[in-house]
């Protein structure tokens, strides 16, 4: 066995284009899925894995994210003093967690935001978590990647099956089942349908290794003229293999409004203080 994963990369300088004009001013990662913002929900994701060093990649507008994982004093000593012990549990039970802040001056690319962390990663694999893609907790996506990275030690990436339609807002993969995981041969940055190896997408979360450094440093603008992480683990391939982890289920594209919509409604439901308010008034508006 290794030393396991220690570190999580977040990168959260993206521009959140698709949520204009909600992020114009304020971090896409800070919207809220019922209480708690989608950065939140990965972070404790990453911390159910054993993770503890905690690094944000953060940018313009950003500045929220920051001032969400400090202590908030006055706010702490308010609950405090009106006992409201639950509320105060929950705000300050990520208070022991250190995060590092690395600023991409500008978002030339999800590839060069995960560059930017070289310095705090060093030598050793990582996770990467985007965000915008939550996961429902129960689905343990991120545990079971390490855990095929504990066999493989070589890149997991996450796979979904999506709509052939969809497969220009993805990276899509071409691969072959081995010993329970996809073996990656080959992967294209968001395929036309008709041009797309399969329907089989890349999600945001990676277990990735420090080679990728070294190839994201050479790495030239892809698509969209963005330092684009698929063309760098296409480079990766040529030297190691990459594999992909099939999730289950509980993903939501929450950087999309229709996504971020479903989110809010399962989330809610599944809330032991909101779920059945939330379902009558859900029937009453859906049945009439
Ligand atoms: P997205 O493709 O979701 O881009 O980035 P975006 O800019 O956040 O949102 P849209 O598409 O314009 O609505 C995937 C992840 O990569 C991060 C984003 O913050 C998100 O977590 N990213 C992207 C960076 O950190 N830097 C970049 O230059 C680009």
């Amino acid at each position: 066995m290794g030393q396991g994963i220690r570190k999580a990369v977040f990168p959260a300088a993206g521009l959140g284009t698709r949520f204009l004009p909600a992020t114009k001013a304020s971090p896409k990662e800070m919207l809220p899925i019922v209480d708690k913002p989608l950065i939140q929900y990965g972070v404790e994701e990453a911390v159910e894995c054993g993770i503890d060093q905690f690094i944000i990649i953060t940018g313009k507008n950003k500045r929220a994210i920051e001032d969400h994982f400090d202590t908030a004093a006055e706010l702490e000593e308010k609950l405090r003093n009106s006992g409201k012990d639950a509320m105060l549990d929950e705000i300050t039970r990520l208070n022991t967690i250190d995060f590092a802040y690395i600023r991409q001056r500008v978002a030339l690319g999800l590839g060069h935001a995960i560059f930017c962390a070289e310095p705090f990663v060093g030598q050793e694999p990582f996770a990467v978590i985007l965000s915008d893609d939550v996961i429902d907790p129960d689905f343990k996506v991120l545990k079971e990647m390490i855990e095929l990275y504990e066999k493989v030690k070589s890149p997991v990436v996450a796979i979904q099956e999506v709509p052939r339609a969809e497969t220009k807002r993805y990276g899509i993969i071409d691969g072959e089942i081995e010993n329970g995981a996809i073996r990656i041969k080959g992967m294209v940055e968001k395929p036309d349908p008709n041009n797309a190896p399969s329907n089989l997408a890349i999600i945001g979360r990676y277990i990735l290794t420090p080679d990728i450094f070294d190839v994201l440093k050479k790495q030239e603008p892809g698509k969209g003229g963005e330092i684009q992480l698929t063309d760098a683990l296409i480079s990766l391939m040529s030297q190691r293999p990459i594999y992909g982890y099939k999730i289950k289920g509980g993903r939501y594209d929450a950087g999309d409004k229709l996504g971020y919509l479903m989110a809010t409604v399962d989330f809610a439901l599944k809330n032991s203080e909101l779920s059945d308010p939330f379902r009558k008034f859900l029937d009453k508006r859906i049945c009439g």
